[in-house]
């Protein structure tokens, strides 16, 4: 069941609320300066977080085809590179080499969800983070795409499993976006 407060908002709600969950993933990935964004799409926030915080920025999509015209920004600012690969292997990235991975708005779409987090895991230095932005289940999102989301539950589990730590979930933006964060342990 839908949950009541997504009955009312608008249909363009998302679109409505990207630049300032752009501004937020920002603030929380401030101190990353290698930031690696999994499932990127376009690479648009590959470049708001190169252009807003000089972050160097490694954009992944399965798909290659919508950031094509992003490889010559890439380019000219040597801060961000978008690659068309499979999140779930990451192997052109080397342990350890991150210092933070975002996945927004995609991990729902990954066929191997765990395996993803594993290698965002493998890559993220020791105390590095990692921040998933999702839709939640039985909200807005639902009812416009009738994909499949998880809850916070399950996607805090995901994380554990991953080997991430000090994970905490939570609902924002009328509880239409989940946003869940967790480390790679020091040791
Ligand atoms: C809804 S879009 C989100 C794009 C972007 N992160 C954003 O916030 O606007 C989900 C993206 O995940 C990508 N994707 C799906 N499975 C993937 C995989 N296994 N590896 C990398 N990207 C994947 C899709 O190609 C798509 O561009």
């Amino acid at each position: 069941m839908l949950l009541m407060s997504a009955m009312k908002l608008p249909d363009n709600f998302y679109d409505k609320i990207k630049p300032r969950l752009y501004q937020r993933v920002g603030k929380e990935l401030r101190l990353a300066f290698r930031v690696l964004d999994l499932g990127c799409g376009a690479c648009e926030l590959a470049q708001y977080l190169s252009e807003t915080y000089a972050q160097k920025v490694t954009g992944v999509d399965i798909s290659a085809d919508s950031f094509s015209d992003k490889r010559n920004v890439a380019k000219k600012t040597k801060r961000i590179r978008c690659i068309g690969k499979d999140a779930a292997r990451l192997n052109f990235i080397r342990n350890e080499a991150i210092d933070a991975v975002i996945i927004s708005w995609a991990l729902h779409e990954m066929e191997n969800p765990h395996a993803v987090l594993q290698e965002a895991h493998r890559v993220l230095r020791p105390g590095g983070k990692i921040l998933v932005v999702e839709f939640p289940r039985n909200s807005l999102a639902q009812k416009l795409w009738n994909e499949n989301y998880y809850t916070s539950k399950e996607l805090a589990g995901f994380l554990r499993k991953a080997g991430f730590k000090d994970i905490r979930a939570k609902q924002i933006e009328h509880k239409q976006i989940l946003w869940v964060t967790g480390f790679r342990s020091k040791n």
